[in-house]
């Protein structure tokens, strides 16, 4: 279960309620939209992956799980992933060029399976790694296909037409799925490669639709709202996304990658920050305490990360008034200062706290954000779907590479 506590400007989201429920409406009844398929895919028919495709995966023998991919095709898989507890080892490569040869090289006495993840299949940083890691395999007397699995939407782009080629299964899925809004489905194969819960993952998703369908006045049309109403009536421009949790970094840095990429349009949007405690308290928090009055914040909590005693040995240390505390009860001790101290100097905040870190969870905040990024977007008119600066940037990295080709 999560619990959301939310600033609701109720007097302000009576004004937008017109708009709300248009928008709404929009997103739940336009099945033919090109971006819309994640809105209603928890209770679609193909919620679940196709059992064909579940009985191949489940095929590959492996002790390490490499993920490759960029931006929505991978995050949402790194974040729930480095959440929860698995015993497959899982590592990420294809974000950057700096460290891909030396990570392949520690993987020569395992036994790896490289999950290939690209939506258009053309993007340039999976790619490269693809090549590289086909050169890894082919010179470790390994085979490709029993190594490599694909997945793409875009049976036109490279990716696709390699998988074919080389014979390595390939999962599609559907197209009206943007990168960042495909937390849901485009991740289920990951869950399962990492032997976690996806039946869980896909109820929390559910209960999620239901929950955020059947009434307007919901807490994730209020967390939009409330959004909205620090960036443009309180004139925030930076939003602080705060965990104590190390196992919720990945979701606070997949919802940065969300929130930036969809409403980072049209000179409008607030910069999103992950801050990590107890660590950034020690530098951000003497800006947020006395620096430029500019920020509002998310705090993401859990009170289930480690339920051990702390015991001081030493009566004289200042940290013996927590012993046999548990380490969640300092966490949370924690935040409470924080917040205290957060409050005192007029930082709006909402909070969101998970009762557990599990699948469920999951799957409901990822849908939860999701609608909500997209209803902060449409309230002020910005299409979430479009990322033309990230274009921008693919473009021009397309024309320098052709540009410096020996
Ligand atoms: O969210 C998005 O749409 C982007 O971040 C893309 O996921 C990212 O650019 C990678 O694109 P692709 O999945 O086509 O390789």
């Amino acid at each position: 279960m999560i619990t959301f506590d939310i600033d609701k400007n109720s007097i302000y989201f009576k004004t937008l309620l017109k708009k709300i429920k248009k928008i709404h409406l929009f997103l739940h009844n336009d099945d033919e939209n090109k971006n819309l398929g994640w809105v209603t895919h928890p209770v679609s028919t193909n919620s679940v992956l196709d059992k064909l495709v579940v009985a191949r995966i489940k095929k590959f023998k492996y002790d390490t799980l490499v993920l490759v991919g960029v931006g929505g095709s991978i995050n949402a898989s790194r974040a729930i992933i480095s959440a929860l507890p698995t015993k497959i080892n899982v590592i990420y490569i294809g974000e950057n060029f700096e460290n891909i040869n030396s990570i392949l090289d520690t993987l020569k006495t395992k036994k790896p399976l490289f999950h290939i993840m690209s939506s258009s299949g053309n993007t340039l940083e999976p790619l490269i790694a693809l090549h590289q890691i086909e050169k890894f395999l082919t010179s470790n007397q390994m085979k490709i296909n029993e190594h490599m699995l694909i997945s793409t939407s875009n049976m036109q782009g490279y990716l696709y037409k390699y998988g074919v080629k080389h014979k390595i299964n390939i999962i599609t899925y559907p197209n009206n799925y943007p990168g960042r809004f495909s937390a849901i489905f485009n991740h289920l194969s990951n869950i399962i490669l990492a032997k976690l819960d996806v039946n869980s993952f896909i109820q929390g998703a559910k209960d999620a639709y239901f929950e955020l369908y059947k009434d307007l006045d919901n807490p994730c049309y209020h967390f939009a709202v409330n959004r909205i109403f620090n960036q443009t009536k309180k004139k925030k421009k930076i939003e602080l996304i705060s965990v104590f949790a190390d196992q919720l970094k990945g979701i606070a840095e997949w919802y940065c990658q969300l929130i930036s990429e969809s409403e980072g349009k049209d000179n409008k949007g607030a910069f999103p920050v992950v801050m990590k405690m107890s660590k950034d308290l020690h530098s951000y928090e003497q800006f947020l305490q006395q620096g430029a009055d500019i920020c509002y914040e998310q705090f993401i909590l859990t009170k289930d990360v480690d339920s051990s005693k702390y015991i001081c040995p030493d009566k004289d240390c200042p940290s013996a008034q927590f012993s046999s505390m548990t380490f969640d009860e300092i966490n949370s001790t924690c935040f409470s200062s924080v917040k205290a101290a957060h409050d005192k100097n007029k930082i709006p905040n909402n909070i969101i706290l998970l009762d557990k870190l599990d699948e469920y969870n999951f799957g409901y905040l990822f849908y939860f954000f999701e609608k909500a990024c997209a209803m902060s977007c449409m309230l002020k008119n910005i299409d979430p779907f479009s990322q033309p600066g990230v274009d921008d940037y693919k473009n021009n990295m397309k024309i320098k590479l052709s540009q410096n080709k020996k």
